[in-house]
Order: structure tokens, then C-alpha cells, then sequence
């Protein structure tokens, strides 16, 4: 066959190969078949070699002339695969700038824990030091040494969850008292709070929880009186519910105080005027407190004589609750974010 046909024909078959390739790999391979020194056009130049002189310039012309040729196809199929692939890329990567951004959502402390945190901060600032006991507690703190012996009927106030015959999960914070004033060996002075989580072996309700969370407040020294809880009383009264709040004690009973007292404050939602969150009365009860019984003072190596002291307990759930008129105390472990959202 004319040399000239046989070029054309491979010319042919290179134009076709070159249309069934897509990426830079492909073409790369193609192009060492047909350019590559093993390649058709270097066959050429081998038979050029046996070729009469005379002839050679116009064979190697015609070679030279179709090979370029074919490179510039594959040249051009180059530039046309390099593009593609960037446009490919710049697709992937193409931002709608129209879309709504995406919102990051960050977390916040929960009710409890701002209330915790809010009451302590006030005791804080009062001198107060923050005490905590563990949740499994000896029988002999959480009741016997807060003079409350093993058949004492008030224990039935408290259903207790036990362990042993003498562990049980503390059913208050009172015995962090008991504790504290152990170690303080009974001539020290104490002012501490004790916030922490109780337990109780109730059904859970909408006002009953088996687990919550209560703060106790303790300050034993020698001139301490019942005007010096009153006073701490109306300023954790004011903290908590307002600036115009009031104060009334109400005699109570608890073993480990004497007196004993029931703290009401004036409804911050009517302002004591009655209405359905004070059930009319136009007061609220907040929590329990008194001086501390001789008898505790004595068990724990203090001199009853010369120190004297007062105590209060209260649950913090209860005083979010009334805070924020909560109408379920499970809202607080149930980590519904619709209701933790609310107090951000
Ligand atoms: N521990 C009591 C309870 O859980 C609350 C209490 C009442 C604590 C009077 C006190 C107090 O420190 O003085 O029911």
C-alpha cells in the first residue's frame, strides 16, 4: 500500500481511538501506542532506513508531516480532558450561596444547676464555704446522730432506700452536718451550705421525685441565735423571689432542730394577695430550718453551752418550681429540650 494511504489509515484509527477516551490515564496509554518509540510512526522510520536515498526525504516528510498531526489530536484531546476535569471539580465544589446558613447549636446549664449555683453564690458571699457527703450514707449520720434513733417514728418521714442494715442513699443533705462538724472536732466555728442529691423512696409524680436535690445550710458558733437564721432567711427569701418578698416562721418539728420552723414567703406572683399559686393564702412555704437540737451539737463533740447554731434545708426543685411556675417536677429529668430551652 502507498505509504501516503497507510498514514492516512493510521491517522484514521488514532482519531477514533481518541474519541473513546475520557481521562488523562487513557490518554497518556493511547498515546505511548501511537507516538511511543515502539509506536507505528517509529516502525516508519525503521523502514525508512532500507529505502533508496532518492527517497527518503519525501517518506520522511510524510511520516514526519502525519505524526505531527496525530500529536496535535492528541494535543488537542489533552486540553479538552484537562478542562473538563476542572469544570468537573469546580462542580463539586460549588457553594450555593442562597442556601440558609446552618445553625450550631450550643448547649446551656440546666435549670437545677443554675439554681444550685445561684443559691450557693449568695451563701458565697455570706462566708459560707460549700461541704458535700456522699450519696450512700451510714444510717448513723443521716439519722441517728441528727438524733433521730433507730425507732424513731419521724424516720417514717423519710421512706429510705437501703443498702445494708447500715448504708443507706441519704434521704437528705443534714448528715454533711454531722460530718462536718465531726471533723471540726467540736471547738471550731462551722458556716457551711451542702447542696446535693437525695433520695427518697416515693412513686414519681408531678410533685414527687424518689431522686432530687436539696441545699443545707449550717452555721454553729458561740453567739448564734434565731434572729441570725431569720435574717439569712429574708435575704435568701429576697435573692430568690424578689426584693419585696416577706418572711414568717411557723413552728414546726424536725429532730435535729429545736426550735423548729417552716419558712413561708409572700407569693411573688399576686404579691400576698392570694392567688392560685399560693392557693389563696397569699403565702408560700420554701422550705424547713430551726436551731440546732442540743442533742446533735453533743454527739458531735461540741459543747452545747458554749455553741449554738442553725440549720436549714431546702429543695431546689421546689424553689424553681415555684420561681418559674413549673407545673411538673419530671420536666427536670426528662431532658425534653423544649423545657430546658426555656431557661437559657
Ligand atoms: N432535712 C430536712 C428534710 O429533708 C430539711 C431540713 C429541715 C434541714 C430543717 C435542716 C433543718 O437543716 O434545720 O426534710
Amino acid at each position: 500500500m502507498d505509504i501516503q494511504m497507510q498514514l492516512a489509515a493510521l491517522r484514521a484509527e488514532a482519531e477514533t481511538a481518541l474519541d473513546g477516551v475520557a481521562s488523562a490515564i487513557e490518554l497518556a496509554d493511547l498515546k505511548a501506542k501511537y507516538l511511543g518509540k515502539k509506536g507505528p510512526f517509529a516502525e516508519f522510520m525503521t523502514q525508512m532506513k532500507v529505502l533508496p536515498n532518492e527517497e527518503k526525504p519525501r517518506f520522511g516528510a510524510l511520516v514526519n508531516e502525519s505524526k505531527n498531526a496525530v500529536n496535535a489530536l492528541f494535543e488537542a484531546r489533552r486540553e479538552a480532558i484537562e478542562a473538563a476535569e476542572v469544570a468537573a471539580k469546580l462542580a463539586g465544589e460549588a457553594v450555593d450561596v442562597t442556601l440558609p446558613g446552618r445553625t450550631i447549636r450550643s448547649g446551656a446549664r440546666h435549670l437545677l444547676t443554675r439554681t444550685v449555683d445561684e443559691i450557693e453564690d449568695l451563701f458565697i458571699g455570706m462566708g459560707y464555704t460549700v461541704k458535700e457527703g456522699p450519696e450512700i450514707e451510714q444510717d448513723l449520720y443521716n439519722f441517728e446522730m441528727l438524733n433521730l434513733p433507730k425507732a424513731h417514728p419521724a424516720r417514717d418521714m423519710q421512706d429510705s432506700f437501703y443498702i445494708s442494715e447500715e448504708l443507706l442513699l441519704r434521704t437528705h443533705t443534714s448528715p454533711v452536718q454531722v460530718r462536718t462538724l465531726l471533723e471540726a472536732g467540736g471547738n471550731k466555728p462551722v458556716k457551711i451550705i451542702c447542696p446535693g442529691k437525695v433520695y427518697r423512696r416515693d412513686d414519681d409524680d408531678m410533685t414527687h421525685s424518689h431522686q432530687f436535690l436539696q441545699i443545707e445550710a449550717l452555721v454553729v458558733d458561740k453567739d448564734v441565735t434565731l434572729a441570725d437564721l431569720k435574717g439569712t432567711l429574708l435575704v435568701l427569701a429576697r435573692k430568690m423571689f424578689g426584693e419585696d418578698r416577706q418572711i414568717r416562721l411557723r413552728p414546726s418539728f424536725f429532730p435535729f432542730t429545736e426550735p423548729s420552723v417552716e419558712v413561708d414567703v409572700t407569693c411573688h406572683k399576686c404579691n400576698g394577695k392570694g392567688c392560685p399559686m399560693c392557693k389563696g393564702t397569699g403565702w408560700i412555704e420554701i422550705l424547713g430550718a430551726g436551731m440546732v437540737n442540743n442533742a446533735v451539737l453533743e454527739a458531735t463533740g461540741y459543747d452545747a453551752k458554749v455553741y449554738q447554731g442553725f440549720a436549714l434545708g431546702m429543695g431546689v426543685e421546689r424553689i424553681a418550681i415555684l420561681k418559674h411556675g413549673i407545673d411538673d417536677i419530671r420536666h427536670f429529668y426528662t431532658n425534653d429540650l423544649r423545657f430546658n430551652r426555656q431557661f437559657r
